[in-house]
């Protein structure tokens, strides 16, 4: 009996018989996305990319820094700083159902919990902690109360190096979900999310240039017109212009989204409620 013959054809009978993502894993696919980018630009640094549109185009870039600080930051963080204080019966708060008040955990999310088996973003822990309390949900898709409250929260987080985890295999399994959801091509327009932000990043769609992938999740929530608009928001927004059935903010579809492109910001520091301009005809 050669044993090592069959040894070969084992590896290879198991190695056919993985699905792909389990070959190339979440850090794998970050790499690549990263060395496309860093391949067509190599002059903008992660934290640049980080800006969305204005990376790529120097009147935006100016149009930000004429709205610095950020009209409404101030007033979104207090009034979302109220809702994170306000103590529910038996004296708790949101502030209590986190360590440290909150400080500094915005980096490690989303992560994958196993024990609910589920992706668990920075939104549906503070609904796990108004549910545990009796609370009404906060609706992750109203910038008046959840994006007010976000507002709040990632700015605790300022400055702090994104470092989600992918390191399970069911957390591979919805980081996968996340990136097929990234590259299939949906809507009328059929268009994917990465046919304009992976293959066209950089360039001009009508009069706005399309931000790349890595550094999506560093900033956000975005001030727009005084209003915080979460990750989550902007991308229902994008889903909305390709006609496609737009997800809820909340759900497990976006929460994988969500997912797998924070992972691809890892390393960049978070800075929330930067400035985005006012959405208008000519604006994605
Ligand atoms: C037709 C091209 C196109 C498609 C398809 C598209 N986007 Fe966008 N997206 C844009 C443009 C252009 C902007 C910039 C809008 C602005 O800042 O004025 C943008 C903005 C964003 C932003 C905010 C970035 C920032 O820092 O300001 C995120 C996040 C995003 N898109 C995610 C997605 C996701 C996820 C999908 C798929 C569900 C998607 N987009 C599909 C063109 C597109």
């Amino acid at each position: 009996m050669r044993f090592p013959d069959h040894g070969l054809f084992l590896a290879l009978l198991v190695l056919a018989a993985l699905p792909l993502h389990a070959l190339a894993g979440a850090e794998q696919v970050r790499a690549d996305i990263a060395n496309r980018v860093r391949g067509q630009y190599p002059t903008l640094s992660p934290a640049e990319l980080a800006s969305g549109s204005a990376a790529f185009d120097p009147a935006r870039q100016a149009q930000a820094e004429r709205n610095n600080p950020v009209p409404g930051a101030a007033e979104a963080i207090e009034a979302g700083r109220r809702i994170w204080t306000r103590k529910f019966a038996k004296g708790r708060s949101l502030a209590g159902c986190f360590p440290n008040g909150g400080r500094r955990i915005a980096g490690a999310y989303p992560q994958y919990d196993g024990r609910v088996k589920r992706v668990v973003t920075l939104e549906t822990a503070i609904n796990q902690c108004l549910k545990t309390h009796g609370q009404p949900l906060l609706d992750a898709g109203d910038p008046g109360t959840m994006g007010v409250v976000l507002a709040y929260l990632r700015s605790l987080s300022e400055g702090q190096k994104i470092a989600v985890r992918v390191s399970s295999p069911q957390a591979e399994d919805r980081f996968e979900e996340g990136r097929r959801f990234y590259f299939t091509r949906m809507g009328q327009q059929n268009y994917a999310c990465a046919s304009c932000h992976v293959h066209h990043a950089g360039k001009y769609f009508g009069d706005t240039a399309i931000p790349a992938p890595v550094g999506a999740a560093a900033q956000w929530p975005y001030l727009r017109d005084g209003r915080p608009v979460t990750l989550q928001m902007r991308v229902r927004e994008c889903l909305d212009r390709m006609g496609a059935a737009p997800f809820p903010a909340g759900s497990d579809e976006l929460a994988h989204l969500e997912y797998f492109l924070a992972y691809l910001s890892n390393g960049i520091a978070i800075r929330p409620n930067a400035w985005r301009p006012r959405q208008d005809a000519g604006n994605l």
